[in-house]
């Protein structure tokens, strides 16, 4: 393998540049060249690319967002837009390719390297946490963080006022980040789509944490939580009928897959970045890497899609346990 392609695909996440830096170092180490490509799959289609060395990322790797861009391709789900790609690959002598993004990169990928017999490996980056062939996904624990700094400031405003608000946190179909960040900014509860608690029950809950004497409460809200209402609706839900409680909402959104990555992120994309260029010298190929056990691992790209993500509910007990 003498070049390496590097992008970065779907929703950005902190700790992408990190990854990227890596990806570039790694091949500037193993005396490999390094193409980046621009806007993932469709920089792949347009040919929009930059060649990098070890300098070209240097000081990237306390930045959020990713120096490469990122975007979702429509025209890369059809067989042409592939094939263009794959001409622009063959053109710039391109041997094989990292991939940095979530599920929906990786299944591009997957069929991308099937189509055209080009070795890929995905590297997981995506704030959701929802690919099963990894412990954590790069980008994940800065989210976190971020939720439960935005979070903490609320409960400032809301214990001021004796309010309580239902937060809407990203996640797409996946708990993951409510979970942890309400287990961790101690909210009263926690709607995720994994577990559907029924409304009955959350209204049963905020009575009774009323009853218990408490002035102001945090419901953290996952965006694809199933419980058949979104978060405006379901606070127009409980002012109705619980009309004691003066409710509050509020979409945390974009400001999630921004700001400078945790350690952790940027350890984790620097470790299974190095990993993602040293298999594809060893002649690995269509696998992802991932943190399982605190080991980087390579999973095929079946086995590490096809599983459903596994939540832990153990946190939804706990926090039953500590908001009362
Ligand atoms: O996959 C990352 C993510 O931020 C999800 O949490 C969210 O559902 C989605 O991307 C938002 O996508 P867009 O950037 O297209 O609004």
């Amino acid at each position: 393998i003498r070049t390496i392609g590097v992008m970065t695909s779907g929703g950005d996440a902190p700790g992408m540049n990190a990854a990227i830096r890596a990806v570039a170092r790694a091949c500037a180490y193993y005396n490999v060249k390094c193409i980046g490509f621009y806007r993932g799959y469709q920089g792949m289609i347009e040919g929009d690319y930059c060649e990098m060395n070890a300098r070209s990322v240097r000081n990237i790797i306390s930045q959020g967002g990713t120096i490469l861009k990122s975007a979702r391709s429509e025209e890369f789900r059809t067989k042409e837009g592939r094939k263009k790609a794959m001409d622009h690959l063959k053109k710039l002598g391109i041997d094989a390719m990292v991939l940095i993004g979530g599920d929906g990169t990786f299944r591009g990928g997957q069929i991308f390297s099937e189509e055209f017999d080009i070795p890929v490996i995905g590297v997981p980056g995506t704030i959701d946490n929802d690919i099963s062939g990894t412990n954590y996904t790069i980008g994940y624990d800065t989210a976190l963080n971020t939720v439960i700094d935005a979070i903490d400031k609320i409960r400032d405003t809301a214990s001021s006022h004796d309010r309580l608000f239902f937060i809407e946190v990203m996640g797409r179909d996946a708990g993951f980040i409510a979970l942890n960040s309400g287990v961790g900014a101690g909210a009263e509860e926690i709607l995720i789509p994994e577990e559907d608690l029924g409304l009955d029950r959350l209204l049963e809950s905020l009575k009774r944490s009323k009853r218990s004497g408490k002035s102001s409460s945090i419901v953290v809200v996952s965006e694809g939580d199933k419980i058949g209402k979104n978060v405006y609706e379901l606070a127009d839900y409980v002012t109705e009928n619980l009309p004691d409680y003066d409710v509050r909402v509020t979409v945390l959104g974009h400001m999630q897959r921004g700001g400078s990555p945790s350690c952790f992120d940027r350890t984790l994309a620097s470790r299974l970045c190095v990993k993602a260029v040293e298999l594809l010298l060893d002649g690995e190929k269509n696998v992802m890497v991932g943190l399982i056990d605190n080991k980087v691992t390579a999973t095929s790209f079946d086995e590490g899609l096809s599983s459903e993500h596994e939540i832990n509910k153990e946190l939804l007990r706990i926090s039953d346990i500590l908001s009362t």
